[in-house]
């Protein structure tokens, strides 16, 4: 199984293949560019017209801060739980929800403006196919989670960027279990939909619905478990082992179960370089990981996975 899937995703010859034809693409362009610079050399020179430019991109960088935030407020009000029964006023919102007309009207606007809300010219306010896809909570798929992250868990920790570019220093050492927890316990689940689709097109490509024999699965720094799931559902034959720190297991524990697959799952707990998680898996799997544990430790996790 294992040469089979290493066969299937990593074909060497291909990749040098792939490369090969980059290279030629991009020597010939090289070359191209070069014959093109040296005859508008000889060409004669016209007088120059300097682009005016405008400041409008940097302004939407600007406030580019506010839609996260505006999204956020609109899920924690429940404004896009309330209008999935269909249009309604301000008023109507208002008395729903609890929140104040004043709130809901500049934040409702401000989502008309970001396509996230139509409003009809009898002032009702309405979903639109992507808020009701993405922003109900507990719909499959949901973003709501996430958006509501936003003020209470992402942007705290970007304000102290400046400190963090002068000092070389995170605010929060999310790698440690004394401070990793409490961030990812809320994360984890919020970021499902950003990852289950490629679990499933990984399973897919690896050909696992066709394995005949059991496949072992190593879900290093697990979370939700959203990738060995995705995995586990190709095939009865998948066998996974979850690991991430103990205060994450219940959350791994309880995922797995909502999705149907907890009975193949077994759990492993630990920091991701002191965890004893076995050897002779098939595929292992490191989603979101390297990216917080910096490049030492994360060489030192690829050795020990894949040695590497
Ligand atoms: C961004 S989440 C990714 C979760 C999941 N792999 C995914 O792609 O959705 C990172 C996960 O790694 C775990 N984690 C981070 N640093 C860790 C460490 N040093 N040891 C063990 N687990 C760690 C966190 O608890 C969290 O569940």
């Amino acid at each position: 199984m294992t040469n089979e899937v290493m066969r299937s995703v990593f074909s060497l010859g291909e990749l040098f293949d792939t490369i090969d034809w980059v290279c030629e693409r991009c020597h010939a362009r090289y070359v191209s560019i070069l014959r093109f610079k040296k005859a508008k050399a000889t060409m004669p020179k016209k007088p120059s017209k300097k682009k005016q430019g405008t400041p409008e991109r940097l302004m939407q960088f600007g406030f580019a801060y506010a839609p996260p935030l505006i999204i956020g407020a609109a899920v924690s009000n429940k404004v896009f739980d309330t209008l999935e029964s269909g249009g309604k006023t301000i008023e109507q919102v208002s008395k729903t929800t609890g929140a104040s007309q004043r709130g809901l009207r500049a934040v409702m606007n401000a989502l008309v403006g970001l396509k996230l809300l139509k409003k009809n010219r009898h002032e009702k306010y309405s979903l639109t196919p992507e808020s009701e896809a993405f922003l109900i909570s507990g719909k499959p798929g949901t973003l709501a989670g996430f958006f509501a992250m936003a003020s209470t868990h992402l942007v705290p920790d970007w304000l102290h960027l400046n400190e963090a570019v002068r000092t070389g220093t995170p605010p929060v050492a999310l790698n440690q279990e004394a401070t990793g927890p409490e961030f990812f316990s809320v994360l984890v689940e919020n970021i499902i939909p950003m990852s289950y689709p490629a679990a499933m097109v990984l399973g897919q490509s690896l050909g696992l619905a066709n394995a005949r024999k059991p496949v072992c699965v190593l879900d290093v720094a697990a979370g939700s478990g959203i990738w060995g799931i995705g995995l586990a559902q190709q095939s009865p034959l998948v066998r996974v082992t979850a690991q991430d720190w103990p205060e994450m297991i219940p959350i791994t524990r309880r995922i797995t179960q909502k999705f149907g697959v907890a009975d193949r799952f077994t759990y492993v707990e630990g920091d991701v370089l002191k965890a004893n998680f076995g050897t002779d898996y098939d595929i292992a799997t490191l989603g979101h990981i390297l990216h917080t544990e910096g490049e030492d430790r994360s060489r030192k996790l690829l050795k020990k996975v894949f040695g590497w």
